[in-house]
């Protein structure tokens, strides 16, 4: 099985393989030029008859076993959040004195959606519940601190949990993250 799927971006053209006896899943990335290894493996402690990816990412596993078992996994700290349904309300409009122009922002809304942020977290209206809502993270954040926690976020997450947000270091080019660090820092804290 192929991942592609928006809770774990970072596995995004692993596969996946099971295994009864091993009773581990296994992921393999590929080279592009044939080769493919098995980067990491866990231990499951069940014979693992399959695995699936589910429409929102996360991942399926049936256990081979007597009474058996499908497991959801998903990434640390958000076992009980799918993302919010999208909700019908037009995200308000950006205030145009704070914003460079229109075409950016739209540009910068792409970034955001190519990326999977609001997969985690809440900008306008739309968006998870996973990480924080980034409506008025410019009130408590400076540019620098967005910055870091887009490109290095800890490793945990204030609550001590592992961070399940990966980090776009080098993902972006220095003037798409300037917009979107910008675009961030002006969205207005919603009621
Ligand atoms: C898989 C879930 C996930 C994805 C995808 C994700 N984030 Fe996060 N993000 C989090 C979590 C969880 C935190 C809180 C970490 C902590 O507690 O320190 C966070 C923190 C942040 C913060 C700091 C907020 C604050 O109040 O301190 C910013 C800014 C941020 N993310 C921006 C982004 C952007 C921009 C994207 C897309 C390019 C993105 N995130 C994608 C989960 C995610």
């Amino acid at each position: 099985m192929f991942y592609k799927g928006a809770m774990f971006p970072q596995w995004n053209g692993s596969a996946f393989a099971s295994g009864l006896a091993a009773k581990a899943l296994i992921r393999i990335t590929f080279d592009g030029k044939g080769g493919a290894q098995a980067v990491e493996r866990w231990d499951m402690g069940r014979r693992v008859r399959d695995v699936e990816v589910a429409p929102d990412g996360a991942l399926w596993m049936i256990e081979d076993a007597k009474p058996g078992g499908l497991f959801r996994l998903t990434p640390l700290g958000m076992a009980v959040s799918v993302p919010a349904a999208q909700s019908a309300t037009p995200v308000p409009a950006p205030s145009r004195s704070a914003t460079p122009n229109d075409s950016s922002i739209e540009h910068v809304k792409s970034v955001i959606a190519d990326n999977n942020c609001l997969v985690c977290h809440r900008i306008g209206r739309e968006g998870g519940d996973i990480g924080p809502s980034l409506n008025g993270v410019g009130t408590r954040r400076t540019a620098d601190q967005i910055r870091a926690a887009i490109v290095s976020p800890p490793a945990k997450t204030s609550a001590g949990t592992p961070n399940p947000m990966p980090s776009y270091d080098k993902k972006f080019t220095e003037e798409d993250l300037k917009n979107l660090i910008h675009y961030l820092s002006t969205r207005p804290l919603l009621p």
